[in-house]
């Protein structure tokens, strides 16, 4: 192996398995999980819709969020019409898009996942920041990365990598930002570090009781403890896919792509602290192994609403 395919290959656990079979016995056991997975039921071929509600004292009109992630270039019907139908149905005042639309390998395309963010820009304007695997397509594949950005840009969809963006919804002052951190981030069998420090360099100053509403994109749950420190009102997540394996009655993630079992949290909604929320989608695709356990696909509808003495203790 070249001394760039190992700087490629060290995110992918499936990059990491291909090293000890050949390239039939990965493609046959590729196949044999993806046939698994189809007779495991339809929820490993399609996928649901999973929705939340957060409060705010910052809110005074209820909006309703879209949370897509990592689609990895995965299509439902037609351009991916079937997405594109039960995204209108949720009626969103936002989409907000948290990475990894695409595979982050050299030769892979990315006309999938910019006919997507073109169609969910027909319904609600779209946010999105970089996932590890847009990140490690600017790093090996760097023009087409460019050519990436500049369709999503063409689009009409905010890219937000470390840069925050100023909106208003339903009469609401609404702060989107993007986070993007480096693939140092994502190294595998070892628990990335990240530091408040890091965060504030990334993307400025912790949010504060003045600021709008703050919604931070940020593709890594692994980073909770700092993202509780830089105290966004919503934090939003993907990367996990849910852990692969969840156990059945809590839906909790059970394993972290990191290659440890018990993350503190992969997938779901979690308080930080008061009106403090981080919500992480399971994801819409998978790569290299298509394999999940009680664990369907999602795309995660959020309504956000204004704090009441009703909702102060369940959102
Ligand atoms: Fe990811």
């Amino acid at each position: 192996m070249t001394s760039d395919a190992s700087r490629r290959s060290f995110t992918s656990t499936g990059q990491l398995i291909k090293l000890f079979l050949s390239d039939a016995e990965f493609r046959n056991t590729k196949e044999r999980l993806e046939n698994l997975n189809y007779y495991s039921g339809r929820e490993y071929l399609d996928f649901i819709v999973t929705r939340y509600e957060v409060a705010s004292r910052k809110i005074n009109t209820p909006f309703t969020c879209v949370l897509i992630s990592d689609l990895h270039n995965k299509c439902y019907g037609e351009d991916n019409g079937t997405i594109l139908d039960r995204v209108r149905e949720e009626s969103p005042d936002i989409i907000l898009c948290a990475g990894d639309l695409i595979v982050g390998q050299p030769d892979s395309p990315f006309k999938t996942a910019v006919k997507l963010a073109k169609g969910l820009t027909l319904i609600a304007p779209v946010y999105f920041a970089n996932g590890n695997h847009e990140t490690e397509y600017r790093r090996y594949a760097k023009p087409k990365y460019a050519a990436f950005v500049s369709k999503m840009r063409h689009a009409g969809v905010h890219v937000l990598n470390n840069r925050s963006q100023d909106t208003e919804i339903c009469g609401n002052k609404i702060r989107v930002t993007g986070l993007e951190v480096s693939l140092e981030k994502y190294i595998k069998f070892r628990k990335p570090d990240c530091s408040l420090e890091y965060l504030e360099h990334k993307i400025g100053p912790c949010t504060s009781e003045n600021d709008p509403y703050t919604i931070l994109i940020a593709h890594n749950p692994e980073f909770l403890d700092v993202y509780r420190q830089w105290k966004a009102d919503l934090t939003v997540s993907g990367h996990y896919h849910g852990g692969v394996v969840r156990d059945p009655f809590f839906g909790r993630a059970l394993l972290s792509p990191y290659g440890y079992v018990f993350p503190k949290f992969g997938v779901g909604k979690r308080t930080l602290s008061d009106e403090h929320f981080i919500i992480a989608s399971a994801g819409l695709g998978d790569h290299t192994i298509p394999l999940r356990i009680f664990n369907p696909r999602e795309i995660v509808t959020i309504k956000v609403k204004p704090l009441t003495d009703d909702n102060r203790t369940e959102a």
